[in-house]
């Protein structure tokens, strides 16, 4: 594994399966009454939070004391960043109360890769989604989800055809998904307005589609994108109403899917726009499980990031000399 996770490009077929399996395994942890390990003890984890977020920032937290980091959880809102901090100054003041490791959400691409390489920070860091470009940690649970429904758990996802609906073109999660399910192996169809798919979608290593009902008779799984209205300042589309008779997954579509096909969303749903409220708690849906195995994802990120495996602390006998 490479020190950072900026992108699911910097996995490989090995590094996001061991991901996986050691997730699998951690997953145990949380079937226990005391869910909590000491390997992390004495590491200190930062999730740097530029922008909204309801589960990841929550799953990460979960996730890094589970493994008995200490955790400092930073809003931009209400800290010195509203009176106009630069991302510079707060990763000094980060290195300086001793980081191991900084998890960053910004609304700028490109932020996370900034704070990993100009030599501010010496931890590692971990993008927990990048403007209009990158959420690689939600591509892992979202590879894991997947695995466990239709692959018994383990290995990769060769062969499996994974269709991803909608607003692509502001969409960090079809993104970092597309990149991570080739390298699994599986067949990835974009299915999107024309409007909502992003400048050089023909070198993602994936299919176009502006027909979903074709799409989703030969489909193992569907993701659903959040039309990301807040992020939108045109319209891309005529009417929410048409956008949902075109692109939205109802109940008489989700019917016309295989009897085993899963239907995924990473949340937060506009219900009754990209899904129907039937679907969304339906049988088929794995939107709740897909939370519940982020916190198991993210923490084997950290685990294998921060080097689990070796002492956190010194041994009693390599103590502090006096
Ligand atoms: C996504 C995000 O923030 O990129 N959500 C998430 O992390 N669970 C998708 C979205 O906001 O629609």
């Amino acid at each position: 594994m490479k020190k950072h996770l900026l992108s699911s490009a910097d996995l490989s077929r090995e590094d996001a399966i061991l991901v996986l399996d050691t997730a699998a395994q951690l997953a145990q942890v949380a079937d226990r009454p005391v869910k909590k390990l000491p390997t992390l003890r004495g590491r200190t984890v930062v999730n740097l939070f530029f922008e909204d977020s309801t589960r990841t920032r929550i799953s990460f937290e979960a996730a890094a004391k589970r493994l008995s980091a200490d955790v400092i959880t930073f809003s931009a809102k209400g800290s010195s960043v509203s009176k106009g901090e630069s991302l510079k100054d707060t990763a000094l003041t980060l290195e300086a109360m001793g980081a191991d490791a900084v998890i960053i959400r910004h609304g700028s691409s490109g932020a996370p890769h900034r704070l990993a390489n100009a030599g501010w920070i010496n931890g590692s860091v971990i993008n927990a989604g990048d403007g209009l470009h990158e959420h690689p940690t939600q591509a892992l649970l979202d590879a894991y989800t997947l695995r466990e429904n239709l692959c018994g758990g383990v290995g990769d996802l060769a062969g499996k055809r994974v269709t991803i609906v909608g607003d692509v073109l502001h969409s960090r999660v079809a993104r970092s998904n597309t990149l991570l399910l080739a390298t699994l192996g599986a067949h990835v169809t974009l299915v999107a307005p024309p409007t909502l798919l992003p400048v050089g979608v023909e070198n993602w290593p994936c299919e176009v589609s502006y027909d979903l009902d074709a799409s989703l008779a030969q489909a193992d799984a569907v993701m659903m994108l959040r039309v990301q209205l807040e992020r939108m300042n045109d319209s891309y589309f005529p009417t929410a109403r048409e956008y949902s008779r075109r692109y939205g997954l109802d109940h008489r579509r989700m019917e016309s899917m295989s009897e085993h096909a899963i239907v995924m969303h990473p949340g937060p749903m506009n219900r009754g726009m990209e899904i129907s409220a039937d679907v969304a708690d339906s049988k088929r849906s794995v939107i709740v499980s897909q939370v519940t195995n982020g916190v198991s994802v993210r923490m084997a990120v950290l685990y294998l990031l921060l080097g689990g495996n070796s002492p956190a602390q010194p041994a009693p006998h390599e103590g502090i000399e006096e």
